[in-house]
């Protein structure tokens, strides 16, 4: 099933295969033939419509990532590996960096009813994204205030259950953060990637996001972070495709 591995991430994958025959087929029969093994796309042909590609089925080929950072510094190490995460992002994966954590009102629930604009914000963000980074720095051993100021206004959030998370650590001393970070995401359900999470040794280091993603350690450790969690993700798109009954591909 060679196919399937890689839908997301060719942005053409039927130039790839010269010997196609599908070439004249709609888009949604195309982005179909990305999904079925060469001998089985001309079923493609027979779809209906591609409903079975939640949450992807409005852009096909094109994941979408969310990313937070804990620290509001300006020359932020954790902002940085988050904007060189984008910087490596492969094809179909685009990376956005949310920057507005700053700006959020204090939570309290009293304003549940009435959403501030802000949060109606961040909640659609959060929604539309397939999956979310997170870099988040330690401070007194714990979590940073207005970082976790965002994430309780975000427990009350429909769309943040089971959020697929790539977790980023830049400084491996900073262990209680961590900790206290993934309890609270687990408890709020969100689904940690392990093999997604990463640690850089950025602590004390004048950083920017090239050089980052430059760096052959660290750019290697977040192409590999990346790509652990864009695999999760297509894996986990697989059980809702479900054309006349049929299974998906195995992987
Ligand atoms: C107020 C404050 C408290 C901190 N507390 C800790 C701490 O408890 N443990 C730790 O390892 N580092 C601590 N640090 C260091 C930061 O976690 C570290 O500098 C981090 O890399 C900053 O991230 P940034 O570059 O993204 O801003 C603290 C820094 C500040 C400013």
């Amino acid at each position: 099933m060679r196919i399937f591995k890689s839908w997301f991430l060719s942005p053409d994958p039927l130039s790839a295969y010269p010997d196609c025959t599908c070439a004249n087929l709609p888009p949604q029969a195309i982005a179909c033939s990305r999904y079925l093994p060469q001998h089985e796309w001309h079923k493609a042909a027979y779809l209906p419509e591609m409903t079975y590609y939640t949450p992807y089925s409005s852009r096909f080929n094109q994941m979408l990532l969310l990313s937070f950072s804990g620290s509001l510094r300006t020359a932020s190490s954790n902002t940085h590996t988050l904007i060189a995460a984008g910087l490596l992002a492969p094809p179909g994966v685009v990376i956005e960096h949310y920057d507005a954590i700053g700006e959020l009102p204090h939570f309290t629930p009293d304003l549940d009813a009435n959403l501030p604009q802000s949060i109606v914000d961040l909640r659609s963000r959060v929604g539309k994204a397939d999956g979310l980074l997170i870099a988040c720095p330690e401070y007194a051993r714990g979590i940073p205030g207005s970082f976790k100021n965002m994430l309780d206004w975000l427990v009350g959030s429909p769309d943040f259950p089971g959020k697929p998370i790539a977790l980023f650590n830049t400084s491996p001393r900073a262990s209680a953060a961590q900790a206290a970070l993934k309890l609270v995401l687990e408890t709020m359900s969100a689904t940690i990637i392990h093999d997604a999470c990463a640690t850089l040794h950025l602590l004390g280091k004048q950083t920017d996001p090239a050089t980052i993603a430059n760096d052959p350690v660290c750019g290697e450790t977040l192409r590999h972070a990346i790509h652990a969690l864009v695999e999760h993700l297509q894996v986990e798109a697989a059980p809702t495709y479900s054309p006349r009954g049929e299974s998906p591909p195995a992987t």
